[in-house]
């Protein structure tokens, strides 16, 4: 697969990727370092990033790094930026993140707060550090890992529809806000993708017809780069969003939220949870 022509010229020499340490960041950092830039990778498990750093030396010849960090603790900033300095980054890809399923006031709130941490307050402190840098160099881009679930209130996931609700309307705005500095945002809104997030959640992936590869999710965010501001991943998923939106709201949340109860339901059965250690 090949990436725009001035995909590298315009986003290179570096580019950060929160979340690869698996799925769909993983395939970032893959498809990106196959175009010739350079990647600094973030997740917590150190031995899957030496790993894919690894790959990437060999496999692309590209320079690669990687930084453990945890995005929920409070000073993640300071490492984050260290790890960053002296490199020209060019696009930052806000990718980590991690839902829960079940009713919002069974799930421990311990685990609820580490997940606005991660999925919200880690993407702001992100944007809000390299923008000004993004400005100074007059071009380059950011994109946001939403979710289909960023467009509705989601009965039985509500707090991770809220914080990608919040990944959505930060990206729209500051697509528009960056518009005039040559800056492209994007927020990448993947339906159902076969990544372990989905079991760390006790869903089987049986139960989720019409999975898409984390690589396939990921070639098609990194191509709508400067083409849109928002993009839903798949025909079908953007058919369902679009259906969705033109119903009364109330009858959209019903509707998802009792698909989302019925897949837990039905799990919880086979004994399967819903609150993975994290
Ligand atoms: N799969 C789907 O169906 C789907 C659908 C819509 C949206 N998404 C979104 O896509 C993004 C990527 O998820 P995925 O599906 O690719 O699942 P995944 O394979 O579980 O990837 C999640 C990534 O986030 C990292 N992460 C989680 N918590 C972290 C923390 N506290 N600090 C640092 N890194 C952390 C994980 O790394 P470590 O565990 O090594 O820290 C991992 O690299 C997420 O934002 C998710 O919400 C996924």
């Amino acid at each position: 697969m090949s990436l725009s022509k001035d995909f590298k010229q315009k986003y290179g020499p570096w580019v950060l990727v929160t979340g690869a340490s698996s799925g769909i960041g993983e395939q970032f950092a893959h498809l990106i370092a196959a175009e010739g830039l350079n990647v600094v990778l973030v997740a917590r498990r150190t031995d899957r990033l030496q790993t894919i750093v690894e790959d990437l030396r060999n496999q692309y010849g590209v320079e690669a790094e990687h930084i453990s960090l945890d995005l929920s603790d409070a000073n993640f900033l300071d490492s984050l930026l260290s790890a960053c300095e002296g490199k020209d980054i060019g696009l930052v890809i806000s990718n980590a993140g991690f839902g829960l399923k079940g009713l919002h006031h069974e799930i421990q709130l311990e685990k609820l707060s580490q997940m606005l941490d991660v999925n919200c307050r880690a993407t702001l402190l992100i944007t809000h550090s390299f923008i000004p840098k993004l400005i100074e160099r007059g071009r380059g881009g950011i994109l946001l890992t939403g979710s289909m679930e960023s467009f509705f209130g989601v009965p039985w996931s509500a707090t991770y529809s809220a914080t990608k609700a919040f990944v959505l309307s930060l990206g729209e705005a500051l697509g528009n806000e960056l518009r005039r500095n040559n800056i492209d945002v994007l927020v990448l809104a993947p339906g159902s993708t076969d990544t372990d997030t989905h079991i760390a959640q006790g869903i089987a992936r049986e139960d989720l017809p019409g999975l898409k590869s984390p690589q396939e999710v990921a070639k098609l965010g990194l191509e709508q780069m400067g083409r849109r501001s928002v993009y839903v991943s798949g025909f079908l998923n953007r058919q369902a969003i679009r259906i969705l939106t033109k119903l009364p709201r109330k009858w959209a949340v019903t509707s998802m939220g009792a698909g989302v109860r019925k897949t837990i339901m039905k799990n919880r059965k086979r004994g399967r949870n819903s609150e993975p250690d994290i």
